[in-house]
Formats: C-alpha cells, structure tokens, sequence
C-alpha cells in the first residue's frame, strides 16, 4: 500500500503547544488586565480587509504592502476589479482606523482608547523571532488631542506591561520624525534626498532604490557597509520646525514625568508610511537580529486619508511571539526551565477495582468544581503504574481509590513532592487539596517572582 504524504505546518507558520501555551494566555490576560487600567477596551476587527484599506494606510510603496501583504481576488475568473482584491490583514492599525470610521465613534467619549490581539501576516523571511504568521497585542489611541502626555503615557503603559511580566533587558528608543502637513518633514526629506544622492555610488541596491521611492527608510538600513555613510548625512532633529521640536521636547519632558528612561535615535523611522512626529521602539534580550518587541507612534492624519473625519491618533503593536521568546531565554537562563509536562495536573485519581470507579468520577468533578487540575484514567490502573503516570503529568498529589478506601469511607492522599501520605476522609478531601494546592502554587509564584 503506498504511504500516504504527510502534511506540514507552511514555512513561517507553526502549531502553538501547551506547555507554551499557558505563557501566551498569561501574556495576553496581563495585558489586558494592564491595558483595562489605562482605560482601554478591546476591539476584534475581521482578519482580511480590502487590500485598498493598507495600500492607502500603510502606504503603497513599503515592504509590507509592496512585497509581503497575502492577497487574494474574491472572484475568480471575473473581470480584474480592486475592489475584489482582499488581503490577510499585516498589522491592524488601519483595520482599528476603518472600524473608528465605519463606527462613527467620534462621537463616543473621546479620546477612544482600543486593544487588540491576534495574528498578523506578512510574506517576509522566516527566522528565529520572524514569521509570516504572527501575533500582536496592540492599541491605539483615537481622537482627543495631540498632546504629548498622551504618547507619553501609552508608552507608559507598555513599559508597566512588560515590567510586570518582568521582560528581560527592556530597552526604550524614540524619535520624532516631524510633521507631514508642516514643512518640516517635506524640507528634510529633500535635503536627505540630495545628500543621499551624492553618495548613492556607495549604498547597497535596496538604498539606492529608496532614494526616490522613501528616502527616510535609507535610515533603516542594518547593512554593515552602510552604517559610516548613515552616520554623516542630515539628522532630522536639526530640520524639525518649532511645533514639532516642541512636541517632541514636552513628549521627553513628560516621560521624565514618569520615570520611563530611554534613548533618542534619530534614525528610527519605521517601516510604515503613517507616522508623523513620535516614533518609538522597545527593544528585549536574548532575540539576537529580530531583537524588537513593540514598535509604534503617532498618526494624525490617518484617520482622514481613509475617508473619516480629521483625527488624532497614536499607538502600538507588540510582538508576541517575540516577546514569549525573550521570557522562556529569560527563564532558560536562571535555569528554572521545567519539563514539558510540569504543572499540567494537581491531583492524579488512582482508583483500583471496579468498584471504586463512580467514587473516583464523583471526587474528580468535585475537585475540579474547586478549580484543582484533575487527570482521571479512563481505565482502571495497577498502583505502580498509576503513580508513574501521575509523575510524569507533574501531578502533586495521587488521590488512591481502592477496596479499603471505600470501606473505611477514609481516601489516601498521597504527596508525590515528597514521599508522605494521609489518610483523610471524603467529606474532608477537596478543602485538604485546595488548601495545599493553593499554598503550593502560591509559594512556587514567589519563589519565581
Ligand atoms: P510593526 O513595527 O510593523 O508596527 O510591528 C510591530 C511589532 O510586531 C514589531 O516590533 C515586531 O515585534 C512584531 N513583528 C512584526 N513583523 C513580525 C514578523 N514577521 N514576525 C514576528 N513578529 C513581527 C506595526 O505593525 C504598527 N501597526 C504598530 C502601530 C500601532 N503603530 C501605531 N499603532
């Protein structure tokens, strides 16, 4: 008989298991958790969106909507119409954006503050720490004012959010990158534009074709042999007009204001066309080349050039993938790595006979209604190999049913940490597991802390 072919995960996707998986919902229930305090509720826009919609938003002539976006035509073999042209959504600002419009809600108390989490998609080069299927936890900040406290703030907000996960080398750059309606964006990029063009014998392929197409990317560039060049052409900083050098002197003084350190790097752009003034990216350990974990910043104007009323906005996007990455290095590193199946299950019901069956399914439901982690075999096990399986789930105690347990109406409960066991009455189990399940856990959270 001919072996059937096996299926694979697609390159750059992958399957998320458990144990990891616990991490990814405690990562995100943080996060919301965090972003509920600093006011925010959570948005769950469609994963496709016209591919207009990011052609418009994130610009026609970036990598994302140029090279990477998943695109589909809705209706095969129909005469070619953009309008059929669907795309699986690269990030999600633009979606929040359309929803804000869509939604009218400039008239809900502004400003409107939105998260979302969820996979994103982008065709790039897959690599440790990069996918083309990812997730994002992000937020924006829709209407209100422009006032430098509130890009304070939101950065506030993802600095508390990774501190309470205690994320690992968390580093804070920003940058402000001046207004597209003022002068000073236009003034600078044509100064750029000239500066690089005298050079441009000396860029790599990828600038040279920048120099007209966006000029401020030619900043982004990683490549070893252009880094000196970068280092002498115009810094934008020098070229902002008065408003934005005041934005962006009050958007330090009011991270000051907060506590929040970081770094300026006139370099910082960012690969997508909305921004204007503030930039920023946060940078974690132990993600070697794809080391950014939250990039964001402002765009007014946005909200308008996808047919809405004038609008401020700011925001962010984490990598959770990223992020997860940078807390198991984290964890590898103080070596409290555990085995895959630690902390699956609390208590192992052992029940032996057949008699003790319906006991054993009784005590499972009522362990369970306490919130305790209950792995109950479907078959009747002899007692060495029921507590080697309840060893290798990481159970903490094994509920043992047998004939005399059920006589004496007395279960033994014994603590497979460290060796002892109790004898203790039906009535009397769940509150006895509760409470050292409850104490065990909660002092393994401190231990880790
Ligand atoms: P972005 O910088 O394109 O911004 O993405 C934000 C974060 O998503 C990155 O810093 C990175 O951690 C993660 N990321 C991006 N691409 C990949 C990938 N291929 N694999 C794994 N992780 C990835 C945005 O998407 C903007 N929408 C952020 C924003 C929101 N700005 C304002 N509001």
């Amino acid at each position: 008989m001919a072996t059937k072919a096996k299926f694979q995960a697609i390159k750059g996707t992958r399957d998320l298991l458990p144990p990891e998986t616990e991490l990814w919902n405690r990562v995100e229930t943080t996060a919301c958790e965090v972003f509920r305090t600093f006011g925010f509720g959570e948005i769950r826009p469609p994963i496709f969106e016209p591919t207009e919609l990011f052609r418009r938003a994130v610009g026609g002539e970036t990598d994302i909507v140029s090279k990477e976006m998943y695109t589909i035509e809705d209706k095969p073999g129909g005469p070619p119409d953009p309008s059929d042209s669907l795309s699986l959504r690269p990030e999600a600002t633009a979606s929040v954006c359309r929803a804000y419009i869509e939604h009218n809600m400039q008239q809900w108390p502004a400003p409107v503050k939105l998260y979302y989490r969820g996979p994103m998609f982008r065709r790039e080069r897959p690599q440790k720490g990069r996918y083309r299927q990812f997730y994002q936890i992000g937020a924006e900040v829709l209407g209100g004012s422009d006032r430098p406290g509130i890009d304070a703030e939101v950065i506030e907000m993802v600095m508390t959010f990774f501190e309470r996960l205690e994320l690992p080398g968390v580093e804070l750059e920003i940058n402000s990158i001046g207004h597209s309606a003022a002068n000073c964006r236009r003034g600078y990029v044509e100064k750029l534009r000239a500066a690089l063009l005298e050079v441009q014998d000396r860029l790599g392929a990828d600038s040279q074709r920048r120099i007209l197409t966006n000029p401020l990317r030619v900043l982004d560039s990683k490549l070893d042999d252009e880094q000196a060049i970068i280092a002498t052409l115009p810094k934008i900083g020098d070229g902002l007009c008065d408003e934005c050098k005041a934005h962006y002197a009050e958007l330090k003084r009011q991270l000051d204001l907060r506590g929040v350190a970081f770094r300026e790097n006139w370099r910082l752009v960012r690969g997508l066309d909305y921004y204007m003034r503030t930039t920023f990216e946060i940078t974690a350990r132990g993600l070697g080349s794809q080391n950014a974990v939250c990039g964001g910043g402002r765009y007014d104007g946005l909200v308008e050039l996808l047919g809405g009323p004038p609008t401020k906005g700011i925001g962010f996007a984490i990598g959770e993938d990223r992020l997860i990455l940078s807390l198991l290095e984290a964890k590898k590193e103080t070596a409290r790595e555990e085995s895959p199946a630690a902390g699956r299950s609390d208590v192992y019901v052992a029940w032996m006979g057949k008699g003790s069956e319906p006991a054993a399914i009784r005590a499972a439901r009522k362990l369970r209604e306490a919130g305790l982690r209950v792995e109950l075999p479907a078959a009747e096990q002899k007692f060495g190999k029921a507590l080697g399986q309840a060893d290798k789930l990481g159970a903490r105690f094994a509920l043992i049913l047998g004939e005399d347990e059920l006589e004496s109406g007395r279960w033994t409960l014994k603590n497979l940490q460290d060796g002892t066991q109790e004898k203790v009455s039906e009535g009397a189990v769940v509150e006895f597991l509760r409470d050292r399940v409850a104490g065990n856990r909660w002092s393994r959270e401190t231990r880790d802390r």
